[in-house]
This record gives structure tokens, sequence and C-alpha cells, in this order.
């Protein structure tokens, strides 16, 4: 149906809920309380929420048909990826794209860095070009705090080393707090590989600041030394640890980042720490599945549960991922539209 403007209703529809989220967007953009943003220590809760419900809007944004903002419009985005990523990389750029940007992705196995060139000459090359926001990921801790003292413009950490990745601990809060309501009161078991996990770091640190209790799963192998300073209890015990919790967040085996045989064997480790109904049975009913991804089906989960969408939240990551993204961007550039 064609109205007399030339709109069909539908599209009018997308017209006024699109102005009703800009608006929602400009009510709720603050600037973002520091210039970068390399952990998610650099928010306090009140910040953190305020940033989780920037992020509410733009998920609304991003389910309808028209879904480019000019909020960065002019602006510059550079990805930096010094180890392979999928969602990580591909949701910065459509949350840059989306909010009008232009984004460059440079790969780092294609430029200088593979001839030897350093983080620091690079940081410095690039920062020529002038970038607004610099999205880097690379296999040191501290890496992107380093860059940070080099540049002009804003950092964003996408995981360094074994450090944070704070943009995955605010999508999986986004998360939760959708499928719950709330993360204030939710136990939550973050089982697996936890000694190599920057996902696990951010999100013990940020699920505690929201109000979550915190429990911290995996064979003595896997954990972190100080990691019982983490104010999470610390179970070897996959049963044991997932008893009664409302969120069972699996990680991946990192086995790139193990030099020695920290487990047995893949077949060994799903056996005792592997994800299945069995093992699911002992959580609170109405438990939700979460993974940041990449997944290894049948090392830490099963892919049935992985699938089953009355469970698992796995697909709503990746959503929340761009919408999240989205949200500290444009905190960011408000930020640096006020300096
Ligand atoms: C994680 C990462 O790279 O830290 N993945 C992600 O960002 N989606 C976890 C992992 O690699 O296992």
């Amino acid at each position: 149906m064609t109205s007399l403007n030339g709109h069909s209703t539908l599209e009018r529809r997308f017209m006024t809920e699109l102005a009703q989220g800009l608006d929602d967007v400009r009510t709720r953009t603050f600037p973002f309380p520091r210039r970068h943003c390399i952990s998610v220590l650099d928010l306090n809760r009140p910040q953190a929420e305020q940033l989780l419900d920037l992020a509410d809007v733009f998920v609304g944004l991003n389910r309808q048909k028209a879904k480019k903002l000019d909020l960065l419009k002019g602006r510059t985005l550079m990805n930096l990826f010094f180890e392979n990523s999928t969602r990580t990389q591909s949701s910065f750029e459509l949350a840059g794209k989306r909010l009008g940007a232009d984004v460059v992705n440079m790969s780092p196995r294609a430029s200088s860095m593979s001839k030897g060139e350093t983080l620091i000459d690079t940081a410095v090359t690039l920062n020529a070009m002038k970038p607004d926001l610099l999205v880097v990921r690379h296999p040191s801790s501290g890496a992107a705090a380093l860059l940070a003292q080099k540049v002009d413009g804003s950092v964003i950490n996408a995981g360094d080393g074994q450090h944070e990745h704070p943009t995955q601990a605010l999508l999986d809060a986004l998360s939760m707090r959708r499928a719950f309501g709330s993360v204030e009161g939710l136990t939550v078991a973050i089982c697996g590989d936890v000694l190599h996990s920057r996902v696990a770091r951010s999100n013990v640190i940020l699920l505690q600041m929201l109000g979550a209790r915190v429990r911290l799963v995996g064979p003595p192998t896997l954990m972190p030394a100080g990691a019982d300073r983490w104010a999470a209890d610390i179970h070897h015990d996959m049963r044991e640890g997932i008893d009664g919790v409302d969120v069972v967040m699996m990680l991946r085996l990192q086995l790139e980042r193990m030099t020695g045989a920290l487990v047995p064997s893949t077949r060994e480790y799903f056996r005792f720490f592997g994800l299945d109904r069995e093992k699911l049975a002992r959580a609170a009913p109405g438990v939700r599945v979460m993974h940041p991804g990449p997944m290894n089906r049948g090392v830490e989960i099963d892919s049935d549960i992985a699938d089953d969408l009355a469970v698992s939240l796995i697909q709503d990551q990746v959503e929340m991922g761009v919408a999240v993204r989205m949200a500290v961007l444009s905190a960011l550039a408000a930020r640096l539209d006020n300096a």
C-alpha cells in the first residue's frame, strides 16, 4: 500500500521507529569516561549500565530495515587485528559502518609488521593517517595500552593476550540482562580454559561489578595462579561447579596458547569438563548457556546444547556484539567531539 507522499505504510513505520530510536540514542549517548577503552575497569557500574542502555537502543535499530546512522560521519575507524577473528572484527566493522564511519581493515600479515616492523612503528605510521578510532587485537597482554600511548585517537581493546576483552564482557552482560531482566543476583559459572581467557578476566570483573556471583570451573592446570584473589568461587569438579547456576559460560580450549600438555586429551577433557545434558541438568531451571565463540564442538560443548535455542544464548551474543560495539564507538566519539 502506498500513501500520498509516496511511502508505503511499512516504510513510514520504519521511519517513525527510526526517528524514535534516534531520539533515544541522542538522549542516551554520553561521552565515554576515558579516551580509550582498554579494560572494563574504564567504566564504573552506572557508566556500564548506561552503556548497556544505549546498546539496547542499537539492538532495536539493528533489527530495522534502515540501520545506518551518521553519528560517526567523517570519522575513520581502523581495525588492526594481529590475531584471527571472525565475530569481533566483523562486528566492529559493521558497528563502524552502521554509524557512518569510514572503516579500514588492516591485516598485519599483509603489512610491514610481517617484515619486522614493531608495534610502535606501526602505531606511529597509522597515527599519521589520523584514525579517530583504532580497534586492536594482539597476542600480547598490554599491547592495547601501549598503542594508546602513541596515538591521538581512541584505542579500543578487542583482546590483548590473556589480559582483557572489554566489549566481549559488555555484550555478554547485555545478553544476560535481556534474557533475565537483570544481571544483579545471577550466579554465573565460567567454565573451562580460564587460564588463557581474556574473556573470563573481563567477565569476572564486570559481572561482579553488576552484582552477579561468579564461579570459575575448570581443571587446576587451566586456572590462573592468583585466581583465588578474584573473589570468585573456584571449582575443579564441573558438576559441583554448575550446581544451581543461572548461566553456564563455556570457554574455548585455547590449544594455540598452550606450550605444554595442559589437558590429557580432548576426549578426556570433554568427559570431565565438556558441557553435556547430563551435567547441565545440575544447573538451575531456566539455565542459559553462553560461549564467546569460536566453539570446539564436542570438546568443551555438546552441539546439541549449543544449537538448542531454548537454552543457548550464543546467537544472541553475536547480535549483542554489534550493538555493544556501536554503543562503545559512539560514546568514544562523543568524548572526542567534546575534547
Ligand atoms: C574470544 C577471544 O578471541 O578472546 N573470542 C571472541 O572474541 N569472540 C575467545 C576465544 O578465542 O576463544
